[in-house]
């Protein structure tokens, strides 16, 4: 990470000298945990290099505790379309707010976490880095924006951070000069995020029955001699390949020679042909590659619909949409491969909860997941990874590339006699799977409730037949189905769980967890709506008062949601 030397390396203390220890405060607002873990990371890094460190959650941060961090490093995600992460909401209301003091005298540097497959990449983290700034508070180090392979742009800000950090404080810094990246602190596991694993395909089984409109498979990889285990709630990162006739169509399109050479970063050299099999996103678009694919297509029509006064078009032109478009689209006279890859972003891996308990299935983790195709402006699409399990895999055969990711905020309760509340539509149903296996194999005697929904009763019903036999095994103590479409009017999980209305308050004043997994974009929403229904009917609160239990059940952990 080139520019992270610091300018007072050169004048540090003596070794001997005591470090005056400048007090460091690494804010962190995450939603699926990456936030968190590398707050976690950079603590560890500046603790090492003598500062007095502290790691702390902006879902529990006052603007006074920010004020009096004196130096505050913000390490926070952006969710969905520019939102902050659920936990950061309250914070973020205070900071952009009117009544925010002023924070002179504040040290802060920004690291901005996001998807520039999104429009508002990175949101919660430039308002911050403006509104701090807005405030009075000075910034040691630039902002830096990280997309879903963030390592390295972390990488660099947490050494220019260091540097700065050094020069404010020079008597802290070590004798040693020298700034090693963060990731050369710990030294890297045999398998992880930066070498996956590659683990065996030991099974995959259709979870739908003929008829169905949906394709959800089960998969099953082996863990043997990877040294990765995961908890029950935690998530696995998978790295698919792209399908041979997507890989096709854009050779095609580009008039690209697939034998010709290009540069991977981490893989060296690569036939062009392989680089985008299993190296590149050939397929993802966002306003950051399209306005890199107009330097070289200098095209009048994309130049428009890049212009600012046209956001409603350029949205409506990336509906649906993918790389293969774009260059059939606008047409770049011989367009080099090593042009072309070189505005392409590393193939990210996909995170899926994990739908399995490593204790009732020793050395193996199981994934559930939905396969996803649709036909959009005229081309038959699919989505990279999960077409990748169902098509592109060979049980007993085929390997693929995983590395475990920790999910603090989905766990069961830390005493196995907590009873648990869990809803989990459609795939959303996999860690309450995992849940379930556990709190079985462990022995925990925790009553466990479970409303699952999906379209058909016939076909849709998601390991069914394991649900019956927790049922009668007296793991699983309450199971409720909502089969939306086996009537005329759609019943909702959140159907079932106001039907259930005085049982689940019941349940919750017995001081049960309740768990939501599946869709965010309604399903989250509309059972979070059920849930201050049920607290205004049992304990008969008026709405804002209702709102304040479940936000109340949030901030003790009891509320805990995995929702995508
Ligand atoms: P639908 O497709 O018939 O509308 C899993 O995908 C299940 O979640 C399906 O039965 C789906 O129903 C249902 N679903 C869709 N929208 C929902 C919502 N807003 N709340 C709860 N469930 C929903």
């Amino acid at each position: 990470s080139a520019g992270a030397v610091p300018a007072a390396g050169a004048v540090a203390a003596p070794a001997a000298a005591p470090a005056a220890a400048l007090p460091v405060t690494i804010f962190f607002g995450t939603e699926s945990g990456n936030s968190e873990a590398l707050a976690e990371d950079d603590a560890a890094l500046l603790k090492k290099k003598g500062f007095k460190v502290k790691v702390k959650s902006l879902g529990d941060t006052t603007l006074d505790e920010l004020k009096e961090a004196q130096n505050a490093l913000l390490v926070v995600s952006t969710w969905g379309d520019g939102e902050p992460p659920d936990a950061v909401v309250p914070f973020h209301e205070k900071l952009m707010g009117a009544d925010a003091p002023k924070l002179d005298g504040l040290n802060f540097s920004v690291c901005a976490l996001g998807d520039t497959s999104y429009e508002q990449f990175c949101e919660c983290g430039k308002q911050f880095d403006k509104r701090l700034e807005e405030l009075g508070a000075k910034r040691i180090a630039d902002r830096v924006d990280c997309d879903v392979d963030f390592d390295e742009t972390h990488e660099e800000w947490i050494g220019a951070v260091l540097g700065a950090l050094e020069a404010i404080a020079p008597a802290a810094a070590p004798a040693v000069a020298a700034v090693p990246a963060a990731g050369a602190v710990a030294p890297a596991a045999a398998y992880g995020k930066k070498n996956p694993f590659p683990a065996p395909v030991l099974n995959r089984v259709l979870l739908n029955g003929e008829g169905s409109s949906k394709e959800t498979w089960h998969l099953e990889l082996g863990l043997e001699g990877s040294g990765m285990s995961y908890d029950a709630g935690d998530a696995l990162a998978l790295i698919p390949q792209n399908a041979p006739d997507v890989v096709e169509s854009v050779l095609e399109a580009g008039g690209f020679d697939p034998s010709a050479k290009v540069s991977v970063k981490g893989a060296g050299e690569r036939p062009l042909i392989d680089a985008m099999t299993e190296n590149l996103d050939i397929t993802g678009i966002s306003p950051t590659i399209l306005k890199k694919y107009n330097e070289l297509a200098q095209s009048d029509k994309l130049s428009a619909l890049l212009d600012p006064s046209n956001k409603a078009e350029l949205k409506d032109y990336l509906w649906g949409r993918q790389i293969v478009d774009v260059l059939t689209d606008f047409p770049v006279k011989d367009l080099s491969a090593a042009d072309f890859t070189g505005i392409l972003r590393k193939m990210p891996p996909r995170l899926y909860s994990i739908s399995s308990s490593i204790h009732a299935h020793p050395n193996e983790v199981h994934l559930t997941i939905a396969s996803v195709r649709y036909n959009a402006h005229g081309r038959d699409r699919k989505g990279v990874a999960s077409t990748y399990i169902a098509d592109g895999l060979t049980p007993g055969d085929s390997t693929v590339g995983v590395y475990t990711h920790a999910n603090k905020n989905f766990k069961l309760p830390k005493r196995g006699d907590t009873p648990i509340i869990m809803v989990g539509p459609g795939t959303g149903v996999a860690p309450f799977r995992s849940f379930i296996e556990e709190r079985a194999a462990l022995g925990e005697k925790g009553k466990n409730w479970l409303f699952f929904g999906d379209q058909h009763y016939t076909y849709d019903f998601l390991y069914q037949l394991e649900w019956q036999q927790h049922l009668k095994d007296g793991t699983l103590d309450k199971l409720d189905v909502a089969f939306s479409r086996d009537q005329k009017e759609k019943i909702y999980v959140q159907h079932r769980l106001l039907e259930n209305s005085k049982e689940i308050f019941k349940w919750l004043e017995e001081g049960a967890h309740f768990y939501v997994c599946g869709d965010a974009s309604r399903m989250a929403n509309d059972v979070n709506e059920a849930l201050i229904a049920i607290a205004m009917k049992e304990a008969r609160l008026k709405r804002d008062a209702a709102e304040y239990y479940v936000e109340d059940l949030k901030k003790s952990k009891r509320y805990q949601r995995d929702v995508y």
